[in-house]
């Protein structure tokens, strides 16, 4: 058999038996915190656990406290919330009194004021102005250019070939991105964009370790130079695509804008009507642009890297999607319309994102003190909950481990609370892409395993590595092997 030894060292989940749920709150003056580690967490644990840069190995053994656990680190209480009720308050019922949490406040650095890092009013606005460019019917046109630029994708394959699918889901998610957002091809300028932001992740790891970072930006440090460079070539890269996507604006061709569709014309001519009526200025639409980029490669590019793992190594289940493909799509290429019709399809990205989500885990910081559950938390708290874990709990999901799209038939979602399943968040801050994101995966995954299956490389070990994403650590080895 063409498996590959099991995915390392984070498939396993915590055996309910494990919890410990008896363990009494914590009494901290008025407020009460859940169990967890006692003291300030010792910076040898830190090392055991961020050694291999791996936060869901903490989280998992915080995990074992049960419906929620709390350490403090540096003088700040952290909360982990594990149930899907307590994260519901958070995200829904009491979501006014938490904002995004110090880490990714830090994101700010790079993405300034945009949809992901800006809270209160700034976030409402922003949200306000990309909303059409979401809206189901706008992005139904992108469906076409995704299922043209996975087709060739699939047309350049060699059957007999290995490839690393992961790095080629990266790559034609950056191809999709560059058309759906720009409407070019991947031109310098986004490899330089691509690249660029790459250089600020790795040092973000850097920033976000060290206190008061921001205040280190200017500094002579050669890492903070790095990213002083790194940070001006990308402004410089997407102000180009700006301003071409302007001149054209300029020149009488708004229509043309309008007619054109891509994410960033529509980010051109919307405006604030139901605020201020303005339209965003030169330095909002570079934050919004990067954060669309950054947001909306990578995620869909994982998703898909897992799933084509998951399918290699589950063949009823690679069946069972190869006999949908073929009764729905009879050989032809698949349309926005076939969507609603490739359930299965559908329902074998939903247990892949709920495996291996490629968000896998979300943060607030409490803004005023707030009862969540039973606890009471006091303000400055940073609260997380990770979609890895809860997506692997046993209550919702039995055997959690195993790869069973069944899960995601119409009656066993809705026999799960809201908050078992959240890849895409939840509230006022979910995903904007969501809608976009599925119909990339949906037609990229039909168009793809049309023609193809991929076959597992054997003695490969995947080690999922909880970066911004969740990604295979060394990329996924397949054989290209054609269906017909
Ligand atoms: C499988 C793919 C994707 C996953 C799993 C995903 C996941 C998420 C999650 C969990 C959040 C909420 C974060 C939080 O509340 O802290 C989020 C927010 C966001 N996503 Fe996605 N996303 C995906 C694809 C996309 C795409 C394709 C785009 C855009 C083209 C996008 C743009 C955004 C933006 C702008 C936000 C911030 C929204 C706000 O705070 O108002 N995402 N995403």
């Amino acid at each position: 058999m063409l498996y590959p030894r099991n995915v390392a060292s984070l498939q396993q989940t915590v055996p309910t038996s494990n919890i410990e749920p008896s363990a009494p709150l914590v009494r901290r003056g008025r407020y009460l915190y859940p169990p967890g580690l006692r003291m300030n967490l010792p910076f040898y644990l830190f090392r055991k656990f961020f050694k291999p840069g791996n936060p869901i190995l903490l989280f998992e053994h915080l995990r074992r406290f049960g419906r929620a656990a709390h350490y403090r680190i540096l003088f700040n209480d952290v909360v982990l919330l594990n149930d899907p009720a307590d994260i519901r308050e958070v995200l829904i019922d009491k979501a006014a009194s938490f904002g995004k949490d110090r880490t990714q406040k830090r994101m700010k650095i790079l993405l300034g004021e945009g949809l992901i890092t800006s809270d209160g009013e700034t976030h409402k606005r922003a949200r306000r102005i990309a909303a059409p460019a979401f809206h189901r019917q706008r992005i139904q046109r992108y469906g076409e250019q995704i299922v043209a630029l996975s087709g060739a994708l699939s047309t350049q394959w060699e059957a007999g070939t290995v490839v690393d699918v992961s790095a080629a889901m990266m790559r034609l998610a950056l191809q999709i991105t560059a058309r759906t957002l720009f409407d070019t091809e991947v031109t310098p300028e986004i490899h330089v964009i691509n690249d660029q932001v790459n250089v600020i992740m790795d040092l973000y790891n850097y920033l976000v370790a060290m206190p008061r970072a921001e205040l280190l930006l200017n500094s002579p440090l050669p890492q903070m130079r790095r990213f002083r460079r790194a940070k001006a070539t990308l402004d410089a890269a997407v102000d180009s695509m700006i301003r071409a996507h302007r001149s054209e604006a300029r020149t009488g061709e708004v229509s043309s804008l309008a007619q054109r569709g891509d994410l960033l014309s529509m980010l051109l001519l919307s405006r604030d009507e139901e605020g201020d009526g303005l339209k965003l200025n030169n330095e909002e639409l570079r934050d919004q642009v990067l954060t669309l980029f950054l947001a909306g490669f990578e995620t869909v590019a994982n998703a898909l890297a897992w799933t084509w793992l998951l399918l290699g190594q589950n063949p009823l289940a690679e069946s069972r999607l190869h006999d949908e493909l073929d009764a729905v799509l009879a050989g032809r290429v698949p349309t926005n319309e076939d969507i609603p019709r490739l359930e299965y399809t559908a329902m074998v990205l939903s247990e892949s994102m709920r495996l291996y989500p490629p968000a896998w885990a979300m943060g607030r910081e409490v803004l005023e003190d707030v009862a969540i559950g039973p606890y009471r938390l006091r303000k400055g708290t940073m609260v997380f909950f990770s979609q890895y874990i809860v997506h692997r709990d046993p209550r919702w999901f039995p055997h959690p481990e195993r790869f069973m799209p069944e899960r995601f038939t119409m009656e066993a979602k809705a026999a799960r609370p809201r908050f078992a399943y959240f890849p895409f968040g939840g509230g006022g801050r979910q995903c904007i892409g969501e809608s976009f994101a599925w119909m990339e995966a949906i037609l990229t995954l039909a168009t793809i395993a049309q023609r193809w299956r991929l076959a597992l490389v054997p003695g490969q070990t995947i080690e999922p590595q909880p970066k911004i994403t969740l990604r295979p650590k060394d990329g996924i080895r397949v054989v290209l092997v054609p269906r017909k």
